[in-house]
Formats: structure tokens, C-alpha cells, sequence
């Protein structure tokens, strides 16, 4: 692997050709004493730390998932275009765009809240107009910004903690 000299303290390196990483597919380079999980999914490339927040397991090996939804009841579809990484420990799984994760088992028990039932389009729709939002978990993934330059595929390492 080489590296360039950037501005900062952030360093690019060159990690593999475009072609070596097939769709759906995803590689584990090691870069700075650290490995990243770099995956081609519907035609992006996203790198993500290969260490998970919730108790450092090794990410980048638990599989992909797409997002699931349920218009009415017995139907439940998946949603190609929103992907998360699952973590092979405990199953947690972190948005492959931000490396966000949606679900906190130490989150609060037994108290009530109002629910409603929604349809399923009309949850999208308030998805995506920011009407309604999903919540947090208490841990982010590292994501690691990787471009595209001519076939070759360019990493940029910045103030990653050591684990
Ligand atoms: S270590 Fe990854 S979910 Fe627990």
C-alpha cells in the first residue's frame, strides 16, 4: 500500500483496484495497525473500521443487512438501498453510510409510551420528509472516507483512536 502526504494529519492510501472488490462483496485491508472493512455495495464503496463500538468485536466480519419494513401485516419487504453492517458478537448493526446504529438494549424497561399504527408508506414518506426519525443508539461505528481515483481505490486515515 502506498500513501501521499495530505494536508492535516490525515493520510491517503492506495488499498486495492476496483475491480479486486466485486458488488456485494467486501475486503479487510490493514492500514496503520488497523483493519478496515472496505465493501462494494450497489455500486459505492464504503470503508468502516473492522472494530466494533459496542465492545470491539471484529465488525466487518458479521454480515450485511438491508433495512426491513412492513406495509400492513404479513408483508414485510426489505430495503435494498438502506444497508447496515452487523456486528458478529452481539448482532448490532450500523448504517454502512454513517456507521450509525439504531438499537440500545440498555435502553429504558417497562415504561409506557402512546403507539400508533402507521402504514408502511406512510412511514417512508415521513422517513424521508424528517417528519418523523429513527433513534440513535448509544454507538457509531467508525466509517472511513474511501474514494475512487482511476481503478484504484484511496482510503483516508484521520485521527482514529487506537483500541
Ligand atoms: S461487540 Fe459488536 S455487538 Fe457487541
Amino acid at each position: 500500500m502506498s500513501s501521499t502526504a495530505p494536508n492535516n494529519d490525515a493520510k491517503r492510501y492506495v488499498v486495492a483496484r476496483k475491480d479486486e472488490i466485486a458488488e456485494g462483496g467486501r475486503i479487510i485491508v490493514k492500514v496503520e495497525d488497523q483493519e478496515v472493512g472496505i465493501y462494494r455495495l450497489n455500486g459505492k464503496f464504503h470503508a468502516i473500521l473492522n472494530r466494533c463500538p459496542h465492545l470491539k468485536g471484529p465488525l466487518c466480519l458479521g454480515g450485511v443487512v438491508s433495512e426491513v419494513y412492513s406495509p400492513m401485516p404479513g408483508d414485510i419487504r426489505g430495503n435494498p438501498s438502506k444497508l447496515f453492517v452487523t456486528c458478529p458478537w452481539h448482532n448490532w448493526e450500523f448504517d454502512v453510510d454513517t456507521g450509525q446504529s439504531y438499537w440500545s438494549a440498555r435502553g429504558p424497561r417497562a415504561r409506557l409510551f402512546p403507539v400508533e399504527i402507521e402504514h408502511g408508506d406512510e412511514v417512508t414518506a415521513e422517513l424521508e420528509s424528517g417528519s418523523v426519525g429513527r433513534v440513535p443508539g448509544p454507538y457509531k461505528a467508525e466509517v472511513v472516507p474511501v474514494s475512487l481515483e482511476a481503478d484504484y481505490l484511496v482510503l483516508t486515515m484521520r485521527g482514529i483512536p487506537r483500541s
